[in-house]
């Protein structure tokens, strides 16, 4: 496999930006998860290539459900929280609404846990596997409502192909 991740820079600022950005991430995905099941080793991947391919990031990565609390995944950035209930926090809601949630400004999320001080906004995008939620992927960035509804919209299109990996 040859795979090489992009050194292109991505606005942040337009919509057409943020399209082309998810299509070249989707196809780099693709490439990434081709032939391999291995949850750890993909979802590791996955946390990496958006981490570095996306601006205004300080922290990507996964959590997975166990027995009703989130815990830690492969990720990218500083060290966090490693375990969250379901229904606490940004991550723990997502869980148990069963769709991405959008926080422009941590500070006014009720119950928002803060992992990172420089954190000040967020996007989580509940993962499924044969339907049921088995966890989420936790976007975060120092920068105030760094996510909009298409970049809600592209995280999900990444992660369904992520989800194809564990139909396999
Ligand atoms: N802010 C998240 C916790 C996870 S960290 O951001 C990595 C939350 O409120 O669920």
């Amino acid at each position: 496999m040859t795979f090489t991740i992009s050194d292109h820079t991505y606005g942040t600022d337009s919509v057409e930006a943020k399209h082309t950005m998810y299509a070249d991430l989707r196809s780099q995905l693709q490439g990434l998860v081709a032939g391999e099941t291995d949850l750890i080793a993909n979802t590791a991947n996955f946390s990496s290539l958006v981490f570095n391919t996306m601006p205004g990031l300080n922290w990507s990565g996964f959590y997975f459900l166990k027995e009703d609390e989130l815990v830690l995944g492969p990720f990218q950035g500083k060290p966090a929280c490693i375990r969250i209930k379901k229904g606490r926090g940004v991550c723990g809601s997502t869980v148990v609404k069963g769709e991405p949630i959008v926080v422009a400004d941590v500070h006014a999320f009720p119950g928002h846990i803060a992992c990172d001080v420089n954190s000040r906004s967020e996007l989580v995008v509940p993962v499924r596997a044969h339907g049921e939620i088995i966890g989420v992927f936790d976007l975060d960035s120092p920068l105030p409502n760094r996510f909009d509804q298409t970049d809600a919209d592209g995280i999900v299109s990444l992660v369904q192909i992520l989800e194809a990996t564990f139909a396999a």
